[in-house]
């Protein structure tokens, strides 16, 4: 088990920062690649009781031994890498793919100033949309491009081709969710690219045949930022009274909140080529489980939804989060038969 790819399997903000964390102390990595859109994404990593948002750093950037890059397929604002690189002191250890696309004001101002994009789709606001447009009408910058990037470039297929061949870990990390895939989900109300595992090997440059695990993250209560259909969503009434409230890391909108939605999981665990599910929030199943990390210490009613959720996803749920911060895991993979 050598590369990894974690994607979100619902609509965004499934708790894949935390999982990414976890995984990268556990297996030790020599890189963390992220893939995705680019800055629209926000992850959020607690360690103890300081936490940490990220939008263009890796969120395995915690574990302080891997080398951490940015693939090619990523949008990079090289304002907001420059903020991070500085906040979370990883100068030295991150890399940027020197054909990134690259976000200017002009991408922020007609994300933002677009009734089509800011209004009917909601979007972040994060220039993302623009960026990608402009990028396959092939006329924006790329990372080789911007003086200020210079240090940070590399390419970052041969440096994770270099270490597969070694036999060493490697993370690909991916952002959004399966439902907000531009040619999955649920268009037009979706981000500006596939959130797909695929999408992500392509990201980084790592051919399909070198993916050895596909881990999907799953919400217990799915959320969604934005406009768009939401099947299972519930009444802000209903979510407040079961003491679920949640806001964007970027944009700091409230965000909707639904039920378990078994048929979405299946499809896009299949689409996804899942082959080990994560579930997070299992505490909101049942607040009993808080902080447990012992699957036999887990009540029944919390073994019973991740029974049911196994069933629906067609694989087995082998990490399962128990709250917010990084120890807060049970990590039983390896232990299937
Ligand atoms: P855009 O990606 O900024 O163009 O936004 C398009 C849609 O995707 C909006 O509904 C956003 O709220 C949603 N979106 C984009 N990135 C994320 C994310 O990382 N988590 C959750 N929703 C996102
Ligand atoms: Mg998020």
């Amino acid at each position: 088990m050598s590369c990894t790819i974690i994607v979100g399997g619902f609509f965004g903000d499934e708790g894949k920062g935390k999982i990414v964390a976890h995984l990268a102390y556990k297996d030790k990595p020599v890189i963390i690649s992220r893939g995705g859109v680019g800055p629209n994404a926000g992850h959020t990593v607690q360690v103890g009781n300081q936490e940490f948002g990220v939008r263009m750093v890796p969120s395995g950037f915690v574990y302080k031994d891997a080398k951490l890059c940015i693939g090619s397929g990523v949008l990079v604002d090289p304002w907001v890498l420059e903020q991070e690189v500085e906040r979370l002191h990883v100068k030295g250890r991150i890399f940027v793919d020197f054909r990134c696309g690259i976000i200017t004001a002009d991408h922020i101002a007609r994300d933002k100033g677009s009734a089509h994009l800011a209004k009917k789709i909601g979007s972040t606001g994060s220039g993302c949309g623009p960026a990608n447009s402009d990028r396959v009408m092939r006329l924006s910058p790329q990372a080789k491009d911007v003086p200020e990037l210079a240090e940070y470039l590399l390419d970052v297929p041969k440096v994770i081709d270099a270490a597969l061949k070694k036999e060493e870990v490697v993370l690909l990390e991916g952002t959004q969710g399966f439902g907000i895939s531009l040619y999955y989900g649920t268009y037009p109300f979706v981000t500006s690219k596939d959130t797909s595992a695929s999408q992500i090997a392509a990201d980084n440059g790592v051919g399909p045949t070198r993916i050895d695990d596909v881990i999907v993250v799953f919400k217990a209560y799915p959320t969604r930022v934005g406009q768009g259909p939401f099947s299972t969503e519930m009444s802000f009434e209903k979510s407040d009274a079961m003491g679920i409230q949640e806001f964007g890391t970027v944009t700091h909108r409230k965000r909707r909140i639904g039920g378990w939605d078994g048929g979405m999981a299946r499809y896009s665990a299949m689409i996804n080529g899942c082959t080990v599910a994560a579930i997070t929030g299992i505490d909101r199943v049942d607040k009993a489980c808080f902080g447990v990390t012992e699957y036999g210490k887990l009540t029944k009613k919390a073994k019973n939804f991740i029974k049911t959720a196994e069933d629906d996803i067609g694989c087995p749920v082998s990490l399962i989060s128990t709250g917010p911060e990084l120890t807060q895991i049970i990590d039983i993979r390896g232990e299937y038969t």
